[in-house]
């Protein structure tokens, strides 16, 4: 088992396949922004299952693939099929922006991928267009193949932002209850340049969560997974609402995961700089035992905490660099 400094257990990696992405979410990406990591930098399909195999001999059972976006990436239901194959893994799960999923949707299925969320923070096409740069038909298409495909749970991520889509959380929670999808809202953070200027339309989910509890009788709920959201149900409906609150109360004493980037790096939080280049390691031709030692090294850089509340200004990584 992999154990940080600070006891928590760590089983879940998140696995950024690319950096890139097809929209330009003006809270993640900057507009014209050119500066992604050289294809030579990417850990090829055979560098990421060496480094998936040795973190499931080592406990890891969860893994997420996610970008940038991940549907960029040339051939991804073929890594997910090496990787849902590997001893240990048994929660293989996929995040997205769903622009790409209506063509994917049944090879990531076929392929062993299960659980599937999706960014959607707008209904409304000009508003979705105008925070996207993108089509939400496409998303939509891409929504309804991955349910066709019997994708499940497949939970919606919508960053609630004061001015922008806070008028459309009532019309999400409709939209999950008349399709059986799982809904969570996320708190904005001050990820890079991009993040810091959407912390102006930061709001805090207990408001969201008063307002629902005029229309709606919420009680305790729970859902697979393994991330940081906490659940609700809406009385009387199959539909789970999950809170994300990084900022207004972060979770951070029961966080169990690490995130690898395409380049090798694993960043042991999102909100803190700590890091540990396995690259370089693996192109020098590293062996099995001093890859398990290096990871469990890595561990031990864990952070207690991120401080995106003390310190918002110290991550210059854009959420695209670790897919969030
Ligand atoms: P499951 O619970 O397993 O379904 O996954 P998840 O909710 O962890 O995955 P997803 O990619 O959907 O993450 C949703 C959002 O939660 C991310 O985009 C981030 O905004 C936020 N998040 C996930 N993990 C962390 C974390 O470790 N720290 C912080 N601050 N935010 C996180
Ligand atoms: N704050 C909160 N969530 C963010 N995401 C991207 N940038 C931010 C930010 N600054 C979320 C997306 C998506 C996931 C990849 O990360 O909405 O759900
Ligand atoms: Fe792309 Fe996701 Fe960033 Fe939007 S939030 S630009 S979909 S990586």
């Amino acid at each position: 088992m992999l154990i940080d400094p600070f006891g928590r257990s760590i089983d879940y990696l998140r696995l950024s396949v690319t950096d890139r992405c097809d929209l330009r979410c003006f809270y993640c990406l900057p507009k014209g922004f050119k500066n992604f990591e050289e294809p030579e930098h990417w850990l090829t399909f055979d560098e990421i299952e060496r480094v998936i195999r040795a973190f499931g001999a080592l406990g890891t059972r969860r893994v997420r693939i996610t970008g940038g976006e991940p549907l960029v990436r040339k051939n991804l239901p073929a890594l997910a099929a090496r990787l849902q194959k590997l001893p240990g893994i048994d929660d293989l799960s996929l995040s997205t922006n769903a622009v790409k999923l209506a063509r994917h949707a049944e090879d990531l299925h076929n392929a062993g991928v299960r659980r599937l969320n999706i960014s959607l923070d707008s209904l409304d096409a000009k508003r979705f267009q105008q925070i996207t740069g993108g089509k939400l038909q496409k998303v939509l298409d891409g929504l309804m193949a991955a349910k066709a495909a019997g994708f499940s749970p497949i939970k919606i991520n919508m960053v609630v932002m004061k001015g922008v889509n806070e008028d459309e959380v009532e019309a999400m929670v409709d939209f999950c209850i008349e399709h059986g999808f799982t809904l969570r809202f996320i708190e904005t953070m001050p990820m890079g340049s991009t993040g810091r200027e959407a912390v102006d339309h930061y709001v805090d989910l207990h408001t969201v969560r008063k307002k629902l509890e005029q229309r709606f009788e919420l009680i305790p709920g729970v859902m697979p997974g393994g991330g940081p959201a906490r659940y609700l149900q809406v009385a009387g409906t199959d539909l789970r609402i999950g809170f994300i609150t990084p900022i207004s109360q972060h979770f951070c004493e029961t966080c169990n995961r690490v995130r690898l980037s395409v380049d090798g790096t694993l960043y042991l939080c999102l909100g803190q700089k700590n890091k540990f280049e396995l690259r370089p390691l693996l192109r020098a031709g590293i062996s099995d035992t001093k890859l398990a030692a290096a990871i469990r090294h890595a561990i031990t850089l864990k952070p207690k905490r991120h401080e995106f509340n003390e310190k918002p200004s110290q991550i210059v990584r854009f959420m695209s660099a670790t897919g969030g």
